[in-house]
């Protein structure tokens, strides 16, 4: 029996193995690392070695995991984009700025402040880069190791450099920017995103994040079930942002105590005065467990795609307060497929955001009925979003690459991309008709007038 054992798991070692890689992972720090630890997480379980490039002073990626070796490289300065203090400051500073919205003051104040806050971001992600590329013996290790693939998040370029210069095939983690690349896993679904025509390398991964709800801890579900037929509305501000300043926490808490609903709230900072009996402040809630709850009725968010894509994985109706980058653009989106309602942070007050509240509760309103649609839509797929993300990278590393699968844009100049030079051809040969037409007349002209003066003499 233990012999039979023994070589049964040496088997099933040797199948799983099989088509095992390396894979060496570039990613980007705060909420973009979220989503490439889970298909880190996925790779590793189905078999393949995971080395994880980190700066010494990263808030997320963790120096050692389960599921992956990490290499880390030395880096002093902070990296802004990713620091929590430096992001709350951002967004107070922003919301500052959007309340005097409409002057140009105003206007260019915003850009400077998101541009300076990008320009840090970059240096700090040059600074690594460098000192990557120029350590010689690491670089050497890095192609000894024969990786397969180098698996990058595109916000920044520094995994696609990596990749050109070890000469591996790149796949990108992704909800935008499309160019270069051998695969393109993008974090996208049609039940969020409005339809669009793109290229056989772009393979569409939205919602792969979204798991089953698990049970929620005893207390929490204690409180969610006396809720009782009311239900419970969720809120949380996402990975990086937990507090909206003590002035807007207080209009929310206010809000949330005039719900019959119970309501879980995670945030950070003092406890507002105005907090309700109905509602658990908490500095850290399991959201898609949350989410997945039977008594969940709604949830309120920035809108960040994470969030809107467990809200359509679950089929709970959303409440926005977009507060910087994409969010905007996103919950748009969502209130245009009526699935969502927006409140303005910048004028945000107990009335209106009461009566939000109670619209997106609504049961007559149709919000519940259209996310319950929109989330069968999502879940009816031949095969699920992670499956068809490590099915890809796999595809990468059996056929080193997936060069098939690019278009020929990525190989042309930048003139021809943007057919400069059809346009300029184009214009001469125009030019050149109107010049041929013009001396042609003229030519006409000046035989009729000389006829003219011939005659009459
Ligand atoms: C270069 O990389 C190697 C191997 O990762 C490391 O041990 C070494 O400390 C690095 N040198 C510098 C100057 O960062
Ligand atoms: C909660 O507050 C409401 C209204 O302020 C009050 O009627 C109710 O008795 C309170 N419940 C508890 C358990 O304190």
């Amino acid at each position: 029996m233990g012999w039979y054992l023994a070589l049964t798991s040496i088997l099933l070692l040797a199948v799983q193995c099989c088509g095992c890689g390396k894979v060496l992972v570039y990613p980007v720090d705060g909420s973009h690392w979220l989503h490439m630890n889970l298909l880190v997480e996925a790779l590793h379980a189905r078999g393949h070695q995971i080395t994880v490039l980190r700066s010494s002073n990263s808030w997320y990626v963790s120096q050692v995991s389960p599921h992956y070796t990490s290499i880390t490289i030395s880096l002093e300065q902070p990296q802004h984009l990713e620091d929590p203090a430096c992001m709350a400051s951002f967004l107070s500073r922003s919301i500052e700025i959007r309340r005097n919205e409409g002057t140009v003051g105003s206007f260019l104040a915003f850009y400077s402040e998101l541009f300076t806050l990008l320009e840090k971001s970059h240096k700090s992600v040059t600074d690594m880069l460098t000192i990557m590329l120029e350590n010689k013996t690491l670089m050497q290790e890095l192609e000894e190791s024969q990786y397969d693939l180098v698996l990058a998040d595109p916000a920044f370029p520094a995994g696609a450099i990596l990749a050109h210069y070890l000469k591996l095939p790149l796949v990108f983690n992704v909800r935008w920017l499309p160019n270069g690349a051998d695969i393109w896993l993008m974090r996208m679904d049609f039940t969020f995103e409005y339809p669009r025509p793109t290229m056989p390398n772009i393979i569409y991964i939205g919602g792969f994040h979204c798991k089953p709800a698990k049970p929620l801890p005893l207390d929490l579900e204690e409180f969610v079930q006396s809720s009782g037929d009311h239900g419970v509305v969720v809120m949380s501000l996402g990975t990086l942002l937990g507090n909206l300043g003590p002035e807007i926490s207080e209009v929310i808490a206010a809000a949330f105590a005039r719900l019959p609903q119970k309501v879980v709230w995670r945030h950070l900072g003092p406890k507002p005065s105005s907090l309700g009996n109905n509602t658990l402040v908490v500095e850290w809630l399991p959201q898609n467990d949350l989410l997945g709850h039977p008594k969940t009725r709604a949830f309120f968010t920035h809108g960040g795609t994470n969030s809107l894509y467990e809200a359509i994985y679950h089929g709970v109706p959303v409440l926005g307060i977009p507060l910087i980058f994409d969010q905007f653009d996103n919950m748009v989106r969502m209130k245009s497929l009526g699935l969502a309602e927006v409140v303005e942070v910048t004028t945000i007050e107990v009335e209106s955001l009461t009566h939000a509240l109670r619209k997106i509760l609504d049961p007559e309103k149709p919000y519940r009925n259209n996310m319950r649609r929109q989330s069968q839509l999502h879940h009816d797929k031949p095969l699920k979003p992670m499956d068809s993300a490590t099915f890809w990278v796999e595809f990468v590393m059996r056929h080193k690459g997936a060069a098939h699968l690019r278009s020929e844009s990525y190989k042309l100049p930048w003139y021809v991309y943007h057919s400069i030079d059809v346009i300029i051809l184009l214009v001469m040969s125009g030019l050149f008709l109107v010049a041929l037409v013009c001396a042609l007349c003229a030519c006409f002209m000046k035989t009729l007038t000389r006829r003219g003066k011939v005659k009459r003499e």
